[in-house]
């Protein structure tokens, strides 16, 4: 059974113990697979704890800058396809909290960290979406980031973490596509469509590059991530990865990338782009965005004006375990 403390009370090792952490050793160094049985380090635990619950939080928040669009979508093809991308996200949540229980916190407290205590999110989720081509915007660029960040993780050390993010990946792709088809259409449309194209853009194309967080030199916890084989490239490679792959795509829509710095440096081979405002990056975090309370009051009362639903799924569940022991 996994066991969270690796040094007893009196210092020493377990023989238990030391068998568990060398097989776990063993594991990464051959990037093999953790399962949840496994033993594993309470720092490797806690760690992948609070990073995976901290992505199944971004999912479900990440429902309400889009959801708000649903009435409003300029067509049926497009609100359905919406409400496809915002029903995917709420999946994407569940898988997540699912493989987050595997290591021993249970989906009720990942929600009250969220709701009641200080769990973060992501920051992105934070910026308010003010038109209808901030749809295509975001599943552009918002959901791009997140395929870039999120493809390596299929490959996560810990296999339930791993697993979820391959079904994931393959929706975000989906996404992605219709965000740049609703860019597409806008600036291939009337001058004031391309404007409102332009603008959501302009918006969300920094705090899309802060997704990949800190620049490495700031960003402590990812040295061991990396070591542990959670993440596989640093945040700097990834956000590199990830302006490299939308510089041709912007050319393809007709968009500008609203960044004066950008340019391509023949020695490294790569985009470089401006350093980014990372003031506003640790304010967002903390709470200090344009839609934080926004955010955090309707995941509140929509936790709550669920109790119901989660009361009656409990008792029904008790009364089919009392059945089937009468049957038993
Ligand atoms: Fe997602
Ligand atoms: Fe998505």
């Amino acid at each position: 059974m996994a066991e969270q403390s690796s040094v007893g009370a009196t210092g020493v090792l377990s023989p238990q113990e030391v068998a568990g952490r060398e097989a776990f050793e063993e594991l990464i160094a051959e990037d093999s697979r953790v399962e949840p049985r496994d033993w594993m380090p309470a720092d490797y635990r806690k760690s992948l704890t609070r990073q995976m619950s901290q992505h199944a939080h971004s999912e479900i928040i990440g429902m309400q800058p889009e959801a708000n669009w649903i009435t409003r979508a300029p067509s049926l093809k497009r609100k359905s396809i919406l409400m496809a991308k915002v029903q995917d996200e709420a999946g994407h949540g569940l898988y997540l909290y699912s493989a987050t229980e595997t290591l021993g916190t249970s989906r009720d407290e990942l929600t009250d960290q969220l709701i009641y205590g200080s769990a973060k999110y992501s920051s992105i989720f934070n910026y308010p979406a003010r038109s209808w081509a901030d749809m295509g915007a975001i599943g552009w660029l918002v959901d791009g980031a997140a395929i870039v960040n999120q493809v390596p993780l299929c490959r996560a050390s810990y296999a339930p973490y791993g697993r979820a993010m391959v079904r994931i990946c393959k929706e975000e792709s989906f996404h992605q596509r219709q965000g740049w088809e609703i860019l597409y259409e806008l600036s291939h449309g009337s001058p004031a469509q391309k404007q409102m194209a332009q603008d959501a853009v302009d918006r969300f194309y920094a705090p899309a590059l802060m997704m990949f967080g800190p620049p490495d030199a700031d960003s402590p916890n990812s040295q061991q991530s990396m070591a542990w084989n959670i993440k596989r490239f640093s945040n700097d490679e990834l956000r590199q990865r990830f302006v490299g792959m939308i510089v041709e795509q912007a050319e393809a829509l007709g968009l500008t990338l609203p960044d004066p710095e950008l340019r391509f440096d023949e020695e490294s081979g790569q985009w470089i782009h401006q350093d980014l405002d990372w003031d506003e990056f640790m304010r967002v975090i903390k709470g200090g965005g344009p839609c934080n309370a926004q955010r955090m009051a309707r995941r509140r009362d929509a936790h709550e004006d669920g109790a119901w639903v989660r009361e009656a799924a409990a008792a029904y569940a008790r009364d089919r375990a009392d059945e089937m022991d009468e049957v038993a």
